[in-house]
């Protein structure tokens, strides 16, 4: 890599223009959604299909809810929506400006009251310890060369009891030759930890950097797992999911979500 490069600059860009494209990440929900979860009828994901157990959450009454990477306008609209009533409070932590404008699209639509901050995940420092009830961690620590930062910082900011609802990827999803494996064929290529910085050429790089893709990292479920349980956390819940679409859905689910508790 070119010294000095920062990769969450780059990929603030990349999920900026991710927004322009319309990726699926990066659409916000609509007024019936909205309108279902200020009645008490709603669900949000951390991987892309499931969603999470209605009994993962902690009641919602006068609790501080931190989105976490998790720009786009949906998981934080629901949550605000669906805690309105009862005093909770959201905050939208996202690196990238278009992400977390998504949120605010929505909520000044739909007059819901939600902050939006931006920033890199692996750095809460602009909240104090023990300041949050429940932290909602969609699928996005890919995007980060280093997760236990993550964990140790989603931690912190935790009041003892609080929840972090979790989603990330399976690294078996980074063994294979991925132009491959968008034309499903699953050839063995990578060793794990998989990182779009070294793992592969620069060629290659260079084509996902032409096309302006986020750069990926494949943490090892030591990195997910065990980082978590170092960082003073309990898991207390488990489960995968697929996509459908992809080659290896057909052999196994690659997404996971963890419940876990601070101690
Ligand atoms: C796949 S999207 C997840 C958000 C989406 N709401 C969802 O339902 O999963 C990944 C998000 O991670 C954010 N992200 C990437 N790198 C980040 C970083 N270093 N710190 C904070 N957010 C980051 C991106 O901007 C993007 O909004």
């Amino acid at each position: 890599m070119t010294p000095g490069f920062d990769i969450r600059t780059y990929n603030s860009h990349a999920w900026d223009v991710a927004v322009e494209l319309g990726s699926e990440w990066t659409l916000p929900v609509d007024a019936v959604t909205i309108a279902k979860a200020r009645r008490g009828d709603w669900s949000i994901v951390l991987t892309p299909t499931k969603p999470i157990p209605a009994e993962w959450f902690p009641p919602l009454d006068n609790a501080a809810i931190l989105c976490l990477a998790s720009g786009g306008g949906q998981q934080g609209p629901i949550l605000a929506a669906a805690g309105e009533a009862v005093g909770a409070s959201v905050v939208v932590f996202d690196n990238s400006p278009r992400q977390l404008e998504r949120d605010r699209e929505v909520a000044r639509r739909e007059k819901l009251s939600l902050k939006t901050v931006e920033g890199d995940m692996a750095d809460l420092s602009r909240f104090a310890d023990a300041s949050f009830d429940l932290i909602v961690h969609p699928c996005s620590n890919l995007f980060v060369p280093d997760v236990y930062p993550v964990w140790r910082e989603a931690a912190r900011v935790l009041k003892p009891g609080g929840v972090l609802l979790a989603g990330f990827i399976n690294p078996i999803l980074y063994l294979f030759d991925q132009k491959k494996a968008d034309a499903g064929v699953l050839e063995v290529r990578h060793r794990l930890p998989y990182s779009d910085l070294t793992s592969i050429s620069a060629e290659e790089r260079r084509e996902y950097m032409a096309a302006q893709e986020a750069l990926e990292f494949g943490h090892t479920l030591t990195d997910q797992i065990a980082g978590q349980i170092e960082a003073g956390l309990a898991i207390t819940g488990f489960y995968e999911d697929g996509w459908p679409g992809m080659a290896l859905h057909e052999y196994t689910e690659m997404f996971v979500a963890t419940r876990a508790m601070k101690i």
